[in-house]
């Protein structure tokens, strides 16, 4: 499949420009910005992107990509830091500029060039740089200027390099997509052939070869990405050969454990453990009050437990299977860009298992270049029910996460409660599926209320409900407030041991999703 390769220097809209290239229904794929150029997929290449980067050219620790990229037979587009690393590597020069310019800023052509093909001249692009190229290098053109005079794309006509100062990937940059759509299909010359159904095909052949005829075996959570890997799995292969193990911590959200039992066992599921763990789970955490130890906890004894059922009943050499998705690799500082900084350590991409079983090459990862909706679309080609793929997204270490410090039986069935009104109400109010994540969190205080004539003590619970894309940033979910009041009054009513509950109006960033 033709493939767009992203070379990434640590920029925070490398992410998007994979995206936007997507969505233009390319292949888009992003490798570490010091890739070699042996790395890169020599046979489907049809065009390589350089991203921006927080790094300036003169800093010690700016990435430098492989000088062979430069002659490499297929166009090359530099944005930001991209078009000012192909300045300096080819002789030009960049120094920083006298006027930073930052946001909009219109653009005057001084060449006609096809990048710019179908888009009028003037339209606003949106920039973010402090140093600027002073000279381009030999067989460069300036194609067009900003407002401030400064060199805001140039291009090498022979190679097909092309450089541009601004951001098309942003959407506040107008014309950004035809930008990228001019490049892609126009210089590039690439075909559209990202489908889903693709996707499914190449994956489906991928997973036989890789696995043969020795078992796999795949931790179920009950969420999305694990429901799709199932699903992959046993539409792939043959039932008897997968082996689907769903660890109950005690850490579920209320009737989980069924419905994922249930929805597994209709798809064809014929080897499906479920193991209750619980006492073992909840019995380590108790009194465990930091949240990167509760993670370390749950994602060990996970691994622990996940094995002891594999010992017992998996025959042989096995392949681990894992849902991982795109973004988890990143955020886990995998995979990409050296630069990328770890966020929270996501035990499905970093346990020692995982790390063993991908040091061995026995580790099947189907969905580690997809985001969270092309996930989505590939468990609705797979034919999973809309309420298996509409969930919203869970962590691997539940519960736990949403019960802000030491976590209790207790206090899980508060939360399950309290959580399970709030998702029932979302649906019943038809606003579910217009939420990308929406969930309860315990807090670690308590409130005075009044209940009759008493004067008690009740637990504090913050409703979360947030839009996003990808997971990445997320912007809270505007409520009517009467929806707000009214699922406020439910839950403490109902559940009684909640005096007070909040809404949580933080934006990622700065605050994360969840909260621990
Ligand atoms: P944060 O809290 O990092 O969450 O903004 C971003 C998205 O990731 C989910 N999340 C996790 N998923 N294991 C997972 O599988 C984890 O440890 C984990 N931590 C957060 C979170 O629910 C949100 O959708």
């Amino acid at each position: 499949m033709d493939t767009i390769a992203i070379l990434d220097f640590g920029s925070q809209t490398t992410q998007l420009i994979a995206r936007r290239i997507r969505e233009l229904g390319v292949y888009s794929e992003i490798f570490p910005g010091t890739a070699r150029v042996a790395e890169l997929p020599a046979a489907e290449l049809r065009g390589v992107v350089l991203s921006g980067s927080p790094w300036s050219v003169h800093d010690s620790d700016a990435g430098v990509p492989d000088p062979a990229l430069y002659e490499l037979d297929v166009p090359v587009l530099g944005i930001c830091y991209g078009l000012q690393r192909m300045t300096y590597d080819l002789g030009g020069s960049v120094a920083r500029a006298n006027t930073r310019e930052y946001g909009r800023a219109r653009l005057r052509y001084a060449a006609e060039h096809p990048l710019f093909e179908h888009i009028p001249e003037g339209f606003i692009a949106w920039m973010s740089h402090g140093d600027s190229v002073q000279a381009p290098a030999e067989g460069w053109q300036v194609v067009a200027r900003s407002e401030h005079g400064a060199p805001a794309c140039i291009a090498e006509p022979k190679r097909r390099r092309v450089g541009i100062q601004f951001h098309p990937e942003v959407s506040h940059c107008e014309h950004g997509t035809r930008v990228l759509e001019n490049f892609v299909f126009g210089i590039c010359g690439a075909a559209a052939g990202w489908t889903v159904d693709e996707y499914l095909e190449q994956s489906m052949r991928a997973i036989r070869q890789t696995v043969g005829g020795d078992p796999v075996v795949l931790l179920i959570s009950g969420g999305v990405d694990s429901s799709v890997v199932a699903a992959l799995l046993l539409k792939a292969l043959p039932p008897a050969q997968v082996h689907l193990i769903y660890v109950d911590t005690g850490l579920m959200r209320r009737n989980e454990t069924a419905e994922v039992e249930h929805a597994l066992r209709a798809f064809g599921a014929q080897h499906l453990s479920v193991v209750d763990a619980s006492d073992r789970f909840l019995g380590q955490l108790a009194g465990v009050e930091d949240p990167e130890e509760k993670r370390r906890i749950i994602g060990d004894l996970f691994m622990t437990v996940q094995q002891q059922v594999v010992e017992e009943r998996v025959p042989g050499e096995y392949y681990l299977a894992q849902g991982t998705l795109y973004t988890d690799m990143i955020e886990s500082g995998k995979g990409v860009g050296a630069s990328a900084k770890v966020i929270k350590s996501h035990h499905n991409v970093r346990s020692p298992l995982v790390e063993k079983k991908r040091g061995e090459g026995r580790i099947v990862e189907p969905l580690a270049s997809l985001y969270k909706d092309e996930v989505r679309k590939l468990g609705a080609a797979l034919g999973l029910p809309p309420s298996t793929i509409g969930r919203h997204p869970f962590p691997g270490p539940g519960l736990a996460v949403r019960i802000v410090g030491a976590v209790s039986p207790q206090k899980c069935d508060i939360l399950r409660a309290a959580d399970a009104i709030y998702i029932e109400e979302l649906r019943a109010r038809g606003l579910y599926d217009q939420i990308w994540q929406a969930f309860a969190v315990l807090l670690p205080v308590r409130a005075v209320g009044v209940a009759g004539d008493a004067r008690e003590y009740g637990c504090v619970v913050a409703l979360r409900a947030v839009h996003s894309v990808d997971g990445m940033t997320a912007d809270v979910y505007p409520f009517e407030s009467h929806d707000i009041l009214e699922i406020s009054a439910r839950i403490t009513n109902e559940v009684p041991a909640v005096g007070r509950v909040v809404y949580d109006v933080s934006s990622k960033p700065p605050a994360t999703i969840e909260w621990e």
